[in-house]
């Protein structure tokens, strides 16, 4: 049996996976077997948005590569067994442990990535990705056949996706479900980060100082609609636009269906994939939200979102999957990427004894 002391090392590994808004919606359980069983912890929010259950599978995919990763680096390999419990679908997914001679060594050397990786938001250098870059980044997706990688690089290209990704901003900033869901995991102070250890610190979203001032005040949704009649709203995705124009790179993960496996994979190849290109000492930040929002506004009444906002998303995600794809192919995962200083900030994990349940 595998050692408590190499288990726990693993699962910690795991839980510094990314998730959206580093809500971290999972929780682990070791086994008699010494088996680790990783569980969903749904968010209060599951019941408003019904998406937020697939992006919560791609975190758990993460999970899932950080912990094979993490076996490689201490000679296991690792068994999947996804979704074991047919009654219990916050099951995710069972994972026991084989001690190995035979390490992969690529798999192994992506370990002492785990805890570089983060989100970066910030402007990024106006400079191209190398042949090698990009060769490293696609060979680092080839593991998952039911994920597809596309780089997408023309100057054209990149400027249509970023546009389209900023969307989001005008979506959450504008509708009250998602600004309550988005603000309830922001933090302003370092000692509500300390004590929730969860959400992002404002300073994580990389905000020139007024700027973080008035962002403050965004989070009374009286304020936000008041500020949003002055343009406010237009401002901030048009400004996000811009920075995202300056990547080198859009990366788009496409899946054939939208299914929880194909989620769980997207996850698992999204992180093998920002692991290299941590490596690479490359920048990555995740635009992923509008092809999520845009499949939970085109669900047939759906009371979410009003206005113009499903006509926006919808757009924005038809622009997305022309730019990047077949449209038969669904869009699971967005990211820019490119050169670039190292974020002034970084996001807090819930620890160990918080994560692990009897
Ligand atoms: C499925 C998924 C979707 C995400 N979508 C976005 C996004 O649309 N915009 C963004 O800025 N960050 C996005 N993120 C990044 C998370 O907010 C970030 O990973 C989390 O706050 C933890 O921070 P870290 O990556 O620095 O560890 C996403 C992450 C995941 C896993």
């Amino acid at each position: 049996m595998i050692p408590k002391e190499i288990l726990l090392k693993i699962i910690k590994a795991g839980s510094l996976a990314p998730s959206a808004d580093n809500g971290q919606p999972w929780r682990f359980k070791i086994t008699e077997q010494q088996d680790v069983e990783l569980f969903r912890h749904p968010g209060m929010f599951e019941k408003d948005l019904s998406v937020l259950k697939e992006v919560s599978l791609i975190g758990h995919g993460a999970v899932i590569e950080n912990m094979r990763i993490a076996s490689a680096y201490f000679s296991y390999q690792m068994r999947v067994d996804f979704f074991p419990d047919a009654g219990n679908s916050n099951l995710v997914a069972r994972l026991n442990f084989d001690a190995r001679q035979d390490k992969d060594l690529y798999l192994a050397s992506l370990y002492n990535f785990i805890t570089k990786r983060c989100t970066n938001r910030s402007p990024y250098k106006n400079a191209a990705l190398t042949e090698l870059e990009n060769k490293k980044l696609t060979g680092a997706g080839d593991d998952f056949k039911d994920v597809m990688l596309k780089i997408i690089a023309d100057k054209e290209s990149v400027r249509g996706l970023a546009e389209a990704v900023s969307t989001n901003e005008r979506v959450v900033l504008s509708n009250p479900v998602l600004h309550k869901y988005f603000f309830n995991l922001i933090r302003f102070s370092q000692s509500k980060t300390e004590q929730t250890q969860n959400g992002m610190h404002v300073r994580t979203l990389a905000m020139p100082p007024p700027a973080e001032m008035i962002f403050y005040l965004c989070k009374y949704w009286p304020i936000m609609k008041f500020l949003s009649f002055f343009g406010l709203i237009k401002t901030i995705a048009r400004q996000n636009s811009k920075i995202y124009q300056n990547s080198a790179a859009f990366g788009v993960l496409l899946i054939k269906e939208p299914s929880p496996i194909n989620f769980i994979n997207t996850g698992q190849a999204m992180q093998k994939i920002w692991l290299q290109a941590t490596a690479l000492g490359l920048q990555f930040q995740p635009t992923a939200a509008v092809p999520y929002y845009a499949r939970e506004a085109s669900e047939k009444n759906n009371p979410i979102f009003g206005g113009n906002e499903k006509e926006l998303l919808l757009s924005a995600y038809k622009t997305i999957k022309k730019i990047s794809a077949d449209p038969n192919l669904t869009v699971s995962f967005v990211f820019r990427i490119g050169q670039g200083l190292p974020p002034r900030a970084r996001t807090t994990r819930l620890e160990l004894s918080k994560l692990l349940i009897a």
